[in-house]
């Protein structure tokens, strides 16, 4: 996050996967949005790199129809502008054929700014970054984007980081979760610490429970082989939901510093309370989609989307977690993540202590706890749930309402995407949204045990219907079971009026 945003420098971005789905949909269009504000200076380039061999012509053609369904609105003129900076490379990482060409069509001759975005499998990152070595495309200038997620368990994580790191110092690896870019998770940290009013109540004493739920509409898409080996935990909680666990749970950092706030989540991933083999089951629910309707009719069930008879992978996550420290001692962080839910909506759940005591008794109406919710997507906003009066009534009705704060309306601007704020980040160099080595092996520490009993225990993940809010177990882990509020899905309180 940059409070003086630095002058953007002319760079390349190189983007190894550039044919795939990340690159298409996200990456580039984020490129786009930000030469359509200004923010590419000229002579800047996009190199596209993949195995498959095409020309420049039918790459950029790609690049064109990925934009012209991102930036619907996009003008021609804006596009073959845009489009005159991006070229095509095939490239194998694991032979030398190549190589030589490539390297000849990075140099630029000049010191600017070169980034090499690996969104490919991580069991081509070592070869890549050997690759840029040998070629000499590691100096000081460069500097890599690693996507997530940076392996599959500690292990693998440690390799990963061990390859990447034989090459590119830390200060120049950027290990991305495009969650730290959304606006609602900066704007977590405007509202902790550039206001006086939530910080003294943001502890066990104040603080009932917090669920941190990213819920998504879709299924599986085309993506079926990739997630069907990777599963929910460790596609979403090991890294968005965790990272955003960090950011609402951490103490203050001392500045906006990377290192300062990087310490600090990495304390809060470290004081996670492990989950043992014999608890998994009581904190922890998996379930995998079948055949439902939702709003938009009918929906196939996970094992048709992945073309396969049978699967053990977790389209949906609950974990019940703890943090073992004074601020949070006992308070339980729902963390909770599925595919082809009833909506899409993520958001953080503060919910409030009860009033120590009613002067309400005789009063109708209960009286609900204060509840802070940050909604990261959609409809990006801040949400206060407060007790009020019912207006309408004789006598003294109480109800819950809301006071509502939406991005869109109070400040009327567009908003960058996450990637986009992510990449000019990487650009500028400044670390502070990206993950340290540390943080991803904290939390690939306290993801493996409840890896290892899902796997070790009898019986798949629970069945729940597409369309659904997930299994029949995982009600505990919604705000909707806990509050009982059961008529509105993520347990927002019935208006007034309502
Ligand atoms: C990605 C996951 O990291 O995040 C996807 O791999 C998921 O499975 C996506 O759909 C969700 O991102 P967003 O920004 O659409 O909430």
């Amino acid at each position: 996050m940059n409070t003086h945003p630095l002058p953007i420098p002319v760079f390349d971005i190189v983007i190894f996967g550039s044919t795939g789905d990340l690159a298409l949909r996200k990456l580039l269009p984020a490129l786009f949005r930000l030469f359509l504000d200004g923010r590419v200076p000229a002579g800047s380039r996009v190199l596209g790199v993949a195995r498959e061999r095409q020309t420049d012509a039918a790459y950029r053609a790609a690049v064109e129809s990925a934009l012209r369904v991102a930036v619907a609105d996009a003008r021609q003129d804006d596009l073959q502008r845009f489009l005159g900076s991006v070229s095509y490379h095939a490239l194998d990482a694991t032979q030398a054929e190549g190589w030589d060409a490539f390297a000849a069509a990075c140099n630029t001759g000049d010191q600017r700014v070169r980034v090499f975005y690996l969104s490919t499998s991580p069991a081509l990152f070592a070869d890549i970054c050997q690759q840029l070595h040998r070629h000499a495309l590691d100096g000081p200038g460069s500097r890599v984007v690693v996507e997530k997620p940076i392996g599959r368990d500690l292990k693998s994580a440690i390799a990963i980081n061990d390859a990447v790191g034989r090459v590119f110092d830390e200060q120049r690896i950027f290990r991305i979760d495009h969650y730290l870019g959304k606006e609602t998770v900066q704007n977590l940290l405007a509202l902790r610490f550039a206001n006086t009013l939530f910080e003294p109540l943001w502890n066990s004493d104040h603080i009932e429970h917090v669920h941190i739920t990213v819920a998504e509409s879709i299924g599986v898409g085309k993506r079926g082989p990739y997630y069907d080996g990777t599963g929910a935990l460790r596609d979403m909680v090991q890294n968005h939901l965790l990272q955003l666990l960090c950011m609402a749970a951490m103490e203050p950092p001392s500045s906006l510093d990377p290192e300062a706030v990087r310490e600090e989540k990495l304390k809060v991933l470290r004081s996670l309370k492990p989950i043992p083999a014999a608890e998994a089951a009581r904190l922890s629910v998996r379930g995998q989609y079948v055949a439902g309707t939702g709003t938009e009719g009918a929906m196939p069930g996970y094992l048709e989307d992945i073309g396969k008879a049978t699967s053990g992978t977790e389209s949906f996550a609950a974990v019940r977690a703890e943090l073992g420290n004074w601020r949070w001692a006992g308070v339980p962080f729902y963390l909770c993540t599925g595919k082809r839910l009833a909506e899409r909506v993520s958001e953080i759940s503060v919910s409030f202590r009860s009033i120590p005591h009613s002067i309400f008794a005789d009063v109708s109406g209960t009286i609900t706890p204060n509840r802070l919710v940050l909604r990261l997507q959609p409809d990006e906003g801040v949400h206060l749930y407060l007790m009020s009066k019912y207006p309408e009534s004789d006598g003294l009705h109480l109800k819950p309402v809301s006071l509502n704060m939406s991005f869109a309306d109070a400040f009327g601007v567009r908003q960058l995407d996450a990637y986009e704020r992510l990449l000019l980040d990487v650009v500028r160099g400044n670390l502070t949204l990206f993950m340290h080595r540390d943080e991803i092996e904290a939390a690939w520490r306290w993801i493996d045990p409840i890896e290892t009993a899902w796997s070790s225990a009898t019986g798949g993940p629970e069945p729940y219907a597409a369309g659904s809010w997930g299994p029949a177990s995982a009600a505990p882990f919604l705000l909707r079971g806990i509050s009982g509020e059961g008529d509105s899905p993520l347990g927002a309180p019935v208006r007034s009026g309502g």
